[in-house]
């Protein structure tokens, strides 16, 4: 079992569709540690600028819109956070293909990203965290105890990518969704700031073939090595 630690951080980033956000969630729930999802304030973000008609590429009307757009979130005590854009429920919107098509251009922008970095590293100040992204465990915390780079294949992502967007009722083609996934990977890896790489020190964990509860069990594993080997105080 593990401890009660003040504080005390693990980091999961990794490739769009790799599963982060469901391991996350489900890691929380079972360390007992709060969750934050950095990909839902870039895609809150990102719905602001689509709908204020504002391009990637326009970085000052996007440190403009920073600078008027409140981004919030609320945990709820049971279910899944809610996200809100000027007091909008966004939820649900931010989940969008649209969205999906326009978060990685937009969170190149210095402005957005100095935004949400600096959200998280106020929400993460004390407490226990696992935070999911592209660049927690290299940029917002270098120092996170623990990290780890969840992966998958491009394909086993664009499936699961594709029986998620049915679910809401929206129909992309399997393989459409494939190249868009492959050039969000791209766009994320290549960038000049805060790029998608795997930390040096992060565990690679692949999920192509393992189930959600498998990938749990696996990480709680690690953590529960670093809690004995005394790495995590
Ligand atoms: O859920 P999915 O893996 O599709 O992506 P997400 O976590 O919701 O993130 C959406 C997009 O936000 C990513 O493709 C990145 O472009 C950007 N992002 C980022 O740049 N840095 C982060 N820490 C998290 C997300």
């Amino acid at each position: 079992m593990i401890a009660n630690y003040c504080t005390f951080l693990i980091a999961i980033d990794g490739p769009a569709g790799a599963g982060k956000s469901t391991i996350a969630k489900n890691l929380g729930k079972a360390l007992g540690f709060h969750y934050l999802d950095s990909g839902a304030y870039y895609r809150c973000y990102a719905l602001a600028a689509l709908e204020n008609g504002i391009e990637a590429q326009d970085e000052t009307h996007l440190r403009q819109m920073v600078h008027t757009t409140a981004v919030s979130v609320q945990y709820p005590e049971s279910g899944t956070p809610v996200y809100f854009v000027n007091q909008r429920d966004v939820s649900s919107d931010i989940r969008s293909q649209r969205v999906s098509l326009c978060v990685s251009p937009i969170s190149q922008s210095p402005a957005v990203r100095d935004a949400v970095n600096l959200t998280l590293r106020k929400i993460a100040s004390s407490g226990k965290f696992i935070i999911d992204g592209r660049d927690i465990g290299t940029v917002v915390f270098p120092d996170a105890n623990l990290k780890f780079f969840l992966t998958a294949s491009s394909q086993i992502r664009a499936q699961r990518r594709h029986l998620e967007l049915q679910k809401r009722g929206e129909d992309v083609s399997l393989s459409q969704l494939k190249s868009e996934i492959e050039e969000r990977d791209r766009m994320d890896s290549e960038r000049a700031i805060a790029p998608l790489r795997k930390p040096e020190d992060a565990i690679l964990v692949d999920s192509s073939s393992l189930t959600p509860d498998e990938v749990v069990a696996v990480m709680s594993e690690y953590v529960e090595k670093a809690h004995q080997r005394g790495l995590i105080r």
